[in-house]
């Protein structure tokens, strides 16, 4: 489906027009395309100065790494330079007042950031305090951090976005998933992730030996791959390397076979509520690719009327598709002990189930649901034991089938209702998935990453 608007505001009159009048002016987002530089421009890294005036020596860190991309890394900016990227450094910080230096230094050169640019923030978890002498004003300064860059999120424009890396707990700065968090969201992998924080909970992954295809050698299942955002899921995983096994029900099977085709992989027809799915999945899985390492549950349903008015044929199959399903799914496949080490379970969540909405409250308790059961199998150590992880991807307003559905006066509101001012493609979700299924994922675990363009409706 196409946004019509964004088409039109993006062209001669109309662009001026809506300048003018002050209308949103939702920019064409930078997506991935393997021809194109990883960052459209020069990336100015910048840290803390501490006590003593000393600058902290984990922004020379962080810029040693971008050097070993091939990227051209900036400590000063120069007057009028456009900027691919800033990446600022917070790791360090410990007091308010070492947050000033690195702030203005950002705000001063916010201008010179090019369109479809990234602001990239890195800071430590305020749960995690790990020094001695003033641990409330240390959390409280890694949590100011965190409200500088949602904000920052909020200021920037052309396609421009601004997200956060959270380092846990004892966390390496040098950690494989502080690399692949930098990558991806320096990339145009993340177009329409805004103002997140990507949490790093342990040491643990690794850096792919290819970026083009960090999924090489690996086989993945994608529940709901027939069509919409689990069809961009399956391509995208392919696109990395899996074998992709693509299910849906039956009634989709001549679609579904399309996307199997497209992808070189295999079909399984299967409903998921069906009380023996996971073992099918697996045993599918097994005896035509030998091996599971990925699985995404992504097939979900939503049946949506105010609680008043609900009915049971509307509120249970909403949670049985959506949270009992992957529940049972993946519990079959822990306990068969054949799910291969590094496992990645991840699944579809959705912004309703973080702040609600009204006529949802089946649909938000099954995705609310989703949120906490990736953040229990998190430390389940039939998973974490062999290095597995789990999480969730929650988009906010996605142009598929399911929001084309929508009124469309509801729908022009909805799409605009964030930082980017337009709504994310099926492209956009995929992305975030394949990035938690990398390898480079690893140390991230037990949370949900927000692809909604820095949505209202759970900021
Ligand atoms: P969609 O309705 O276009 O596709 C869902 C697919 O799941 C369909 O192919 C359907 O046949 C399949 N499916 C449904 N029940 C199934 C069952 N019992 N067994 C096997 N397959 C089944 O949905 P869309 O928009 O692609 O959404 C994908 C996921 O993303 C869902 O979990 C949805 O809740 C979530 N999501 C979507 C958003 C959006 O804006 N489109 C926003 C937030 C979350």
């Amino acid at each position: 489906m196409t946004d019509t608007y964004l088409e039109l505001v993006n062209s001669g009159l109309p662009k001026t027009i809506a300048k003018r009048l002050g209308l949103p002016r939702p920019a064409k987002l930078r997506r991935y395309r393997p021809d194109a530089p990883l960052v459209p421009g020069p990336v100015l890294v910048l840290g803390t100065i501490l006590d003593g005036e000393a600058p902290d020596p984990a922004a020379d860190q962080v810029a040693a790494l971008l050097l070993t991309w091939g990227l051209d890394v900036r400590r000063r900016a120069e007057a009028g330079q456009q900027l691919g990227a800033i990446v600022v450094v917070l790791t360090g910080a410990t007091t308010p007042e070492q947050l000033s230096s690195p702030a203005l230094q950002l705000g001063g050169v916010l201008r010179q950031l090019a369109p479809g640019g990234r602001v990239v923030l890195v800071s430590v978890a305020p749960e995690a305090p790990t020094y001695s002498g003033a641990p409330a004003l240390e959390a409280a300064t890694r949590a100011a951090c965190q409200g500088m860059l949602r904000s920052v999120a909020k200021e920037l424009r052309g396609g421009a976005t601004a997200n956060g890396i959270v380092l846990g707990d004892s966390v390496a700065l040098a950690a494989p998933s502080v690399a692949g968090a930098v990558r991806f969201l320096l990339s145009g992998k993340s177009a329409y992730v805004a103002g997140q924080l990507i949490q790093i909970s342990s040491d643990g992954g690794a850096l792919p030996a290819d970026w083009q295809q960090p999924l090489a050698g690996k086989v993945a299942v994608v529940t709901g791959a027939a069509r919409g955002i689990g069809a961009a899921i399956a391509k995208t995983l392919a696109r990395d390397g899996a074998t992709v096994v693509a299910v849906d029900v039956p009634a989709a099977g001549e679609a579904l076979a399309k996307v199997a085709n497209d992808v070189r992989g295999t079909a399984l027809q299967l409903d998921i509520t069906a009380d023996d799915a996971g073992t099918r999945l697996l045993e599918h899985a097994l005896q035509r690719h030998g091996r599971l390492d990925i699985v995404v549950h992504n097939a979900g349903i939503t049946r949506d009327k105010l609680l008043a008015n609900m009915t049971a044929d509307r509120w249970d199959p909403v949670l049985a598709v959506n949270l009992a399903a992957p529940a049972r799914i993946t519990e079959q496949l822990l306990q068969s002990g054949k799910l291969a080490a590094d496992a990645r379970i991840i699944a579809l969540a959705s912004t309703s189930g973080i702040a609600g909405n009204r006529g949802q409250t089946n649909y938000a308790a099954s995705k609310a649901g989703v949120i906490a059961l990736v953040a229990a199998l998190s430390s389940d150590q039939r998973l974490a034991g062999s290095g597995g992880t789990a999480c969730a991807v929650a988009p906010g307003f996605i142009e598929t089938d399911m929001t084309a559905r929508m009124p469309l006066a509801t729908r022009q509101i909805a799409r605009r209702l964030n930082s980017l001012q337009q709504g994310g493609l099926p492209i956009d979700v995929a992305e975030a998935v394949a990035f938690l299924a990398s390898p480079q994922a690893g140390g991230i675990s037990g949370s949900t990453l927000r692809v909604c363009g820095q949505n209202m409706v759970g900021a």
